[in-house]
């Protein structure tokens, strides 16, 4: 099957993944803001996001696109804090069609954030974040620099991301 890689990013870190991911598997790599390529063309994507404040920054496109990715195969790939928090699944739900929910592959990444390189709104509202926080370690955690970004991670997507590019192409049509 003919795939493709479409993310988006805020500070670069799943930009890097999903360049890796691309080198690795030969797949071509899309920004969503830049690319005007139609994921229509595709019989199975990989769709990469950060979470940030609990959200998906990559569903408004997902919504945009559901008739490209409509019952095509979905690998999502999400990138965010240190601690993979039980609540990924809920954020999830919240950013994305159950639907489709129900039926991708989902791989989890940890990314980077370094305060001093964020815009001054993002920092003030992860100071107000770390302000609510329950405990001292929950606000250290809304304030601290981390960086898990690691190639050696990508490689169950580039396993998948193989599989499906082996595999037959469930609409033949599109490989013409
Ligand atoms: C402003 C801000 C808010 C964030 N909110 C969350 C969050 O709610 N949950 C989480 O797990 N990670 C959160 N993160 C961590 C990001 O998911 C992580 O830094 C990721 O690597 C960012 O991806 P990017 O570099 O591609 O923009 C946040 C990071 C920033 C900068």
């Amino acid at each position: 099957m003919k795939g493709a890689i479409y993310f988006i990013s805020k500070y670069g870190s799943t930009a890097q993944y999903a360049n890796w991911i691309g080198n690795a598997s030969g797949l071509p790599v899309r920004c969503v803001n830049n690319s005007n390529v139609d994921p229509m063309a595709y019989d199975f994507l990989v769709i990469a996001s950060p979470v940030v404040f609990g959200k998906l920054l990559i569903g408004e496109w997902v919504k945009d696109n559901l008739a490209a990715i409509d019952g095509k195969p979905v690998i999502m790939v999400t990138v965010s804090g240190p601690q993979l928090d039980p609540d990924l699944d809920t954020w999830l739900g919240d950013s994305l069609p159950p639907e489709l929910v129900s039926r991708m592959k989902h791989i989890a990444l940890r990314g980077r954030r370094v305060f001093r390189n964020l815009t001054w709104y993002d920092r003030l509202m992860l100071r107000v974040e770390a302000m609510r926080a329950r405990d001292q370690s929950a606000r250290k955690e809304k304030l601290e620099d981390f960086d898990f970004v690691d190639k050696s991670c990508i490689y169950p997507v580039e396993n998948l991301a193989r599989e499906m590019q082996l595999s037959k192409a469930a609409h033949p049509h599109i490989l013409s």
